[in-house]
């Protein structure tokens, strides 16, 4: 609780100063986990425990905020073809390019750690606000034109229906579901938000360097405890790194810190090569199956290659280790457990019911009525930019430059 509570105090830090507190689309909730979250309210249905998204009742009704909880049929009757629209595109994304599973899945991710499963990663920066996308901690995130694709097949087939942040989500269950993982339900009814800042995403995405420590204050944040931490990085089966995220391992002075010496050896040379360049190479992080969602992660961390110090702690760290030796011997746990943590994930800081909007384009938000909503049309700038700036926002944190 503590730390959902310093984050919220970050976000809205300048909330204090304005008299109308409740116009801050960001006021507190975004950062919870809808249902499910410690101290949420229990869903609707006799028994307790929230029942695993696949099988037995479902919940709905009201979240903790009184807000519509997601739900598992939103769609069934207003656009029945959604999952049929996503599941076709990814396959097409994915017949002209078999790394776009890790992309999509990424894009899912990227877009619920900072500020809530809103889409606001898709929105592009404007002239007076760099967006989330757009800091040069993005990360090399990619195929927003998948996104783009199913965005343009559904408005044909059910106009102004699906936001932009349920296609991100449907599409990363679809891309771990093509790439050999677990079928995830998840459930839908997110609405898109209507801002995006740079800085956020600068504060609120785990590093590689991290430790154990830091990776669960980390998820933590969001309200994801460090069993989600550990299966949710278990998404690197599919993954790349560029060898500058991980360049910490071969830093002056430090011994090969790869349990098998050979590997780190000859990872160390691919990456510098005698000179600089090869920083931008990338390297697989499962270097067995780079393209099937399987894992192999666990089992090449077990082998003494995890690749990113965020990789290589989960092992030598005792509170982590069973884990990830459960989940390198026993791939049916890892996917059981990644469908419970990746539906957690698409909880983050939801938006429901009225709030935000259903994008007609991803990329930027539908034109807001300037007399009712005076705060929102700053030729795109921040809403109510005044009170609810990011964490550590300053006087330039508008800027395109800063
Ligand atoms: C990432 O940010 C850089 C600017 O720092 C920008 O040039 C690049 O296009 C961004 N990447 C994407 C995919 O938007
Ligand atoms: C990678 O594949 C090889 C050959 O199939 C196998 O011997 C090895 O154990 C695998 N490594 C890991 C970490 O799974
Ligand atoms: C962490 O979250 C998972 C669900 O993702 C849950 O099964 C587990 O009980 C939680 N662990 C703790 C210690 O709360």
């Amino acid at each position: 609780m503590k730390s959902s509570l310093l984050l919220i105090g970050v976000i809205c830090s300048l909330l204090a100063l304005s008299a109308s507190a409740e116009e801050c689309p960001f006021s507190g909730r975004r950062n919870l986990l809808q249902a499910g979250a410690p101290g949420a309210a229990p869903p609707a249905q006799q028994g307790g425990a929230p029942a695993p998204a696949a099988v037995g009742p479902r919940p709905v009704g009201k979240d903790v905020y009184g807000e519509p909880a997601l739900d598992y049929d939103f769609y069934t009757t207003k656009c029945p073809t959604f999952l049929q629209i996503v599941k076709t595109e990814v396959a097409k994304a994915i017949a002209a390019d078999s790394l776009t599973p890790a992309q999509l899945l990424r894009l899912f991710f990227h877009d619920c750690f900072v500020m809530g499963c809103d889409a606001s990663l898709l929105l592009k920066s404007t002239k007076v606000n760099l967006a989330e996308r757009d800091h040069p901690n993005n990360f090399t995130v990619d195929k927003f034109t998948v996104i783009d694709a199913i965005k343009a097949e559904l408005e044909k087939a059910c106009p102004g229906i699906v936001s932009c942040a349920d296609i991100l989500g449907a599409a990363a269950a679809e891309a771990v579901e093509q790439a050999g993982g677990p079928h995830i339900d998840l459930a839908f009814g997110r609405r898109d938000g209507l801002d995006s800042f740079a800085l956020a995403a600068k504060t609120n995405l785990p590093g590689s360097t991290l430790k154990v420590v830091g990776l669960v204050e980390n998820f933590a944040n969001v309200g994801l405890n460090k069993t989600d931490m550990v299966v949710l990085s278990g998404g690197h089966t599919i993954g790349q790194a560029r060898c500058s995220t991980f360049a910490d391992r071969f830093a002056p002075g430090v011994k090969n810190p790869f349990p098998d010496t050979k590997f780190g050896e000859a990872l160390q040379t691919y990456c510098t090569d005698g000179n600089t360049a090869g920083l931008d190479r990338r390297m697989t992080l499962d270097a067995n199956s780079t393209t099937v969602f399987d894992n192999g992660y666990f089992r090449s961390i077990v082998a003494g290659r995890g690749i990113l110090t965020s990789d290589h702690v989960l092992f030598t760290d005792p509170s982590t280790k069973p884990l990830v030796t459960l989940f390198a011997a026993n791939q049916d746990a890892f996917f059981a457990a990644f469908k419970e943590s990746m539906a957690k994930m698409g909880r983050i800081g939801v938006l429901t019911g009225t709030q935000g909007q259903i994008r007609k384009q991803c990329w930027v938000r539908n034109p807001v009525d300037i007399t009712t909503t005076p705060d929102a049309n700053m030729d795109f700038a921040p809403v109510s930019s005044e009170f609810c700036k990011p964490a550590s926002c300053d006087a330039t944190c508008a800027s395109p430059t800063s």
